[in-house]
């Protein structure tokens, strides 16, 4: 695991290793989106020296949620919170990133005060149901109903909450922000086909219909400068009933463009991943992946989807990745690198307690070393 451990810069990022933290939806926010005593502990838990995290999916608004009890960063009472979960991966020599997100057509009225999802056009995700705690009571499993077409005043709105967002990701001491552009969410939804049929400056060609993503990515580094805005992708994907004529075509163009960006890095998941699930290969139509993508995106790429430890280090080996994320592998392995450096044995995840609850199967797995 020799390439895993060699540091590197990602953008104004200084890595001391390779193996970063997926952001990973855990539904365990206070109460109004507030991180609190819980997500301290468990980011806290996952920090690494120069390691990476990249914190759970968080709300940019009020009126755009998905999943109950997830956080937000859209007030000063989140922001606080965030504040604390920052200083506590600061604490232990890590660095931490806020995946900043707007789910549009994956949304539900129940979480979002009432408001019906808003998308590029009104077009259904067929079949994607919200992910509901254990206890709520019904969220799981519940269509999301159908979106209406945002109004060009609409989007400006939006930009302006992702700067807002972005300020005080900012203020609460992240060290960068990821803008969540995979899993079909908003900004994926304006740049392919089967979400997206505007007539607009906002839909039709390559351009207008990726204008969204680099609008948004504008606001970011208008905030943050260059070297700690990234981008998450996820270009084979078909969560959130995501399809298009010719993807290999929108996310070329798209990588080629971020050059132009200044990116920290891009984040990539690879075609063997459906959201939080392992990929159905019959339905693996046309991958899209970083191997691909290299050859158009020249700076930093973080590949996720799937990993183990070997995995991943045949990736960096052979030059198709910078860095690599684990999702699961991280929700019981708190010291995930330390157990790839040593070679100890990785306690296996637990699916019945990924979304919502208490410590239980969230921050009570040992490390290593304590078990
Ligand atoms: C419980 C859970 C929650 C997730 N939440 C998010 C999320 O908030 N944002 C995101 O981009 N991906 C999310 N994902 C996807 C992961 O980041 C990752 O791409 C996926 O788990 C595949 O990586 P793995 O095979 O290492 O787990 C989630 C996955 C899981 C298992």
């Amino acid at each position: 695991m020799n390439k895993l451990f060699t540091p590197l810069s990602a953008g104004k990022l200084r890595l001391q290793h390779r193996v970063v933290m997926a952001p990973a939806t855990r539904m365990r926010s206070e109460s109004g989106g507030v991180p609190g005593d819980l997500m301290v502990e468990y980011y806290r838990q996952r920090a690494s020296q120069g390691g990476l995290l990249i914190a759970e999916a968080t709300a940019i608004s009020p009126y755009a949620n998905a999943y109950a009890d997830a956080p937000g960063i859209f007030n000063d009472a989140q922001q606080a919170g965030w504040q604390r979960v920052v200083d506590s991966v600061h604490q232990q020599g890590g660095q931490i990133v806020l995946q900043l997100w707007h789910p549009g057509r994956q949304s539900l009225p129940e979480l979002s005060q009432g408001h019906q999802p808003v998308a590029p056009s009104a077009l259904l995700a067929r079949e994607t149901y919200g992910v509901g705690k254990r206890d709520d009571g019904g969220y799981a499993g519940k269509l999301f109903p159908l979106p209406r077409a945002l109004l060009a005043s609409e989007i400006d709105e939006i930009l302006d909450a992702f700067r807002l967002s972005a300020q005080r990701a900012k203020d609460a001491g992240f060290d960068g922000v990821e803008l969540h552009a995979a899993n079909g969410y908003l900004p994926e939804q304006f740049l392919l086909d089967g979400s997206n049929q505007r007539q607009d400056r906002w839909g039709g060609s390559l351009a207008n219909r990726a204008r969204f993503l680099f609008d948004v990515l504008s606001v970011l580094t208008a905030v943050w400068g260059s070297g700690r805005v990234a981008v998450r992708i996820s270009p084979s994907g078909i969560y959130g009933d995501m399809h298009d004529s010719d993807p290999a075509a929108k996310f070329s163009y798209v990588a080629e463009k971020l050059n132009d960006v200044g990116l920290a890095y891009l984040h990539i998941i690879e075609p063997r991943i459906v959201g939080p699930e392992d990929r159905d290969s019959t339905r693996y139509v046309d991958p899209v992946a970083s191997r691909q993508l290299r050859a158009f995106y020249h700076g930093i790429i973080i590949a996720a989807g799937g990993f183990t430890p070997d995995a991943a280090e045949k990736m960096l080996l052979a030059g198709e990745a910078d860095l690599i994320a684990f999702g699961r592998l991280f929700t019981s392995n708190p010291d995930l690198p330390a157990r790839i450096r040593y070679g100890y044995p990785l306690t296996p995840y637990q699916r019945e307690t990924f979304f919502g609850g208490d410590a239980a199967g969230y921050s009570d797995f040992p490390a290593y070393h304590q078990a």
